[in-house]
């Protein structure tokens, strides 16, 4: 049961006043129900026969529904018992939790209680021979208390099924993680895996080809190494180190690390004041790096790249925009997500730590795109001048 489970069931017990007084109403109601808590209860199990999402829940046949029908007459039992104690509320709360396990849907228990509520309530009704002021009492402290019973079945349930679920998606994160990086790794590693049999078999290799081999693991290398500084700049980002940072500087810094092929030209529009932001110098270059790639592999075929640099009200404002493929609609709201990626290659982290890092230096980062004719990527930052 969850530590607060009973505290919890205090606190709803404060908010709809219960008292004493509703404990002793409930109790005294009891000898008046419990005869037909035989009948209630076998209308309860008849009725999930009339719903299949309910009934395939029910998987061990008769055996189970009689001891479904014991735990429910306890239940019921339980109900009128005048005892709301921590064994009382942890019960309650193991029905929530049972229900998740078995794969109940909750609507199913909120209608079910609905419908034992008005059989209830019509018992009740009916064999009451005392004044009327005194069953609408009875009656509202017996509908307090199933609303208080179903309120920590239904948080049992929530909390269970929360912790079920993040379970799952941190597993198929784990999984996707795992796949990419192994996807990623498998590359470079298959190219190394080639050049180290060449140089170590063949025969009377010529100087020039071992070096060609060498430079080709060199490379390969620095691709794993890359893949592996892109995981762990996600995993740990640092807190920012702020400082005054030249945003022109800093952005003409990025593009020469970058590497771009010729076929992309670069156009700057950078604002003639000196544009200086608050934040850390090798986090806004890892931001403006993955922008800058990112507009690089969306130009295959070449184009320009348009550097837009501004101040905007306190902050300034970065715009990396490509003349490349575009996004299409339905890509546009996920590309900050991580491990989302539509790129051959790439495990789709860049844009989710840009995104991150921007959000720590207390700026925005957003997207704008027409599918043929290009992205922009705009970056706003706050000001330090
Ligand atoms: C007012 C609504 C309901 C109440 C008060 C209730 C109560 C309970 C209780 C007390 C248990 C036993 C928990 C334990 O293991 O300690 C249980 C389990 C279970 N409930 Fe419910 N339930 C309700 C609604 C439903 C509905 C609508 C279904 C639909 C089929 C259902 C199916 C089950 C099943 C299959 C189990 C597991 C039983 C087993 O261990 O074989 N319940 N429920």
């Amino acid at each position: 049961m969850s530590l607060q489970a009973y505290e919890r069931y205090q606190e709803l017990q404060h908010y709809v006043n219960w008292s004493d007084q509703d404990a002793a109403r409930v109790l005294a109601t009891g000898p008046l129900v419990a005869p037909s808590f035989g009948r209630l209860v076998d209308d309860f199990y008849a009725e999930i026969e009339n719903h299949p999402e309910a009934k395939k829940v029910i998987t061990g046949g008769q055996a189970q529904i009689a001891r479904l029908k014991t735990t429910l007459h306890r239940w019921l039992a339980e109900l009128f018992s005048g005892q709301y104690d921590r064994d009382y509320v942890e019960r309650r709360w193991r029905v929530g939790f049972r229900h998740v396990e078995i794969g109940l849907n909750q609507v199913y228990t909120n209608a079910a209680l609905s419908r034992l509520r008005r059989g209830l309530l019509a018992v009740l009704d009916h064999n009451w021979s005392g004044a009327i002021p005194d069953l609408l009492a009875t009656r509202a402290s017996l509908n307090t208390l199933l609303d208080l019973d179903l309120a920590i079945i239904e948080d049992a349930y929530q909390t269970e099924f929360q912790r079920r679920n993040a379970a799952t998606e941190r597993l198929a994160t784990i999984g996707r993680v795992a796949g990419g990086i192994a996807h990623e790794l498998r590359n470079p590693l298959n190219v190394v895996k080639t050049s180290v049999y060449y140089i170590l078999h063949a025969k009377n290799a010529p100087p020039e080809k071992v070096r060609t081999h060498l430079e080709r693991i060199e490379r390969q290398v620095g691709v794993a190494d890359r893949v592996i500084t892109a995981l762990n700049d996600f995993a740990r980002l640092p807190v920012p180190q702020m400082d005054r940072v030249d945003v022109e500087t800093c952005l003409k810094e990025v593009i020469e690390l970058t590497g771009l092929p010729s076929s992309v030209s670069v156009q700057w529009s950078i604002a003639p004041s000196s544009l200086v932001v608050l934040g850390d110098r090798a986090q806004l270059q890892i931001v403006f790096g993955n922008l800058i790639r990112n507009a690089r592999d969306a130009m295959p075929d070449g184009g320009t790249l348009h550097m837009f640099a501004g101040s905007r009200d306190r902050q300034v404002e970065v715009a990396v925009q490509d003349s490349g493929v575009g996004i299409p609609p339905e890509h546009l709201l996920r590309v900050f997500e991580p491990l989302y990626s539509t790129k051959a290659k790439g495990m789709g982290l860049g844009l989710s730590i840009a995104h991150e890092i921007v959000t720590r230096h207390q700026g925005s980062l957003q997207v704008a795109s027409q599918p043929g004719a290009g992205s922009t990527f705009t970056v706003l930052l706050p000001s330090a001048s």
